[in-house]
This record gives C-alpha cells, sequence and structure tokens, in this order.
C-alpha cells in the first residue's frame, strides 16, 4: 500500500469508527433543558443511561442523599461544592416527586 493509501484507508476508519460512537451514545439532549444538564450528563451518564435517572422521582433531598449513594455503594467520585449543588438542584427541577410519566406532559404540575 502507498503512504497515501494508507492513510486513506486510516481516514475512513476512524470516520467510521466515530459515526459508530456518535449513534451508540447518548448526548445530553436526552435530558430535560434546565441549567445544569451538562454537569448532570457528563457526571452521571459515565456509568448508565439517562433512563436510569430519569425514572427516579425524587426531592431536593432524596436527590442529595441519592449522590452519596452513588459515591458509597457505586464508586461515583464525590461531588462537593457547586458542582453537586448544580447537579442537586438540576435533578430536583426535573425529576421532582409526583410528577410519574403517564402520559400526559411530564412538566405540568397537575
Ligand atoms: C461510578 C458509576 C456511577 C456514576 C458516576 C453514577 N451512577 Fe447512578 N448508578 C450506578 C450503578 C452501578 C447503579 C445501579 C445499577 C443500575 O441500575 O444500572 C446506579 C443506579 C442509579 C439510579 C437508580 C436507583 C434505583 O432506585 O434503582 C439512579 C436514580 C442513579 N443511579 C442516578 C445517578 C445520578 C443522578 C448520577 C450523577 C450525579 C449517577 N447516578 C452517577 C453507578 C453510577
Amino acid at each position: 500500500m502507498s503512504g497515501a493509501r494508507a492513510l486513506a484507508a486510516a481516514a475512513l476508519l476512524s470516520l467510521a469508527l466515530s459515526a459508530m460512537a456518535a449513534h451508540a451514545q447518548e448526548t445530553p439532549a436526552a435530558l430535560p433543558e434546565a441549567p445544569g444538564r451538562e454537569e448532570t450528563f457528563h457526571t452521571c451518564v459515565a456509568c448508565h443511561g439517562t433512563a436510569v435517572i430519569s425514572r427516579s422521582r425524587l426531592s431536593r433531598e432524596g436527590w442529595d442523599e441519592l449522590m452519596d449513594w452513588m459515591t458509597e455503594k457505586h464508586g461515583m467520585p464525590r461531588l462537593e461544592g457547586e458542582e453537586r449543588r448544580v447537579i442537586v438542584d438540576y435533578l430536583a427541577r426535573v425529576f421532582p416527586p409526583g410528577t410519574q410519566r403517564r402520559g400526559g406532559n411530564p412538566f405540568l404540575t397537575r
């Protein structure tokens, strides 16, 4: 193989690989839009999909406790300070208790 052909082959391969990776991965758009979405996505989706998160509905205290549980039980790097506040605020805002989807608009409270 000439150098140029090898290069073209490598370029094609990396294109194919990045297309596959993009397909397999979720993006922050899988979570509801609100401040803190990006931080939450990148912190939590390292280990599991957004579905694991979005099927839970917790109070702010509940989400806060879940952060400790995620660290103690599952080895998540401990969240502290501003980062923790941003993420817990986000989760409590978009996944509050009593808003389980029942086919309606999940953002309407009644
Ligand atoms: C180090 C890996 C790791 C990180 C980081 C992580 N989790 Fe988890 N999480 C797990 C594992 C493992 C489970 C249990 C297995 C499963 O349900 O997939 C889990 C389960 C959950 C559950 C389901 C609990 C239940 O009641 O079944 C929720 C909700 C959750 N995680 C939220 C989060 C949120 C929010 C974040 C980000 C702040 C986060 N996780 C970050 C590993 C992690």
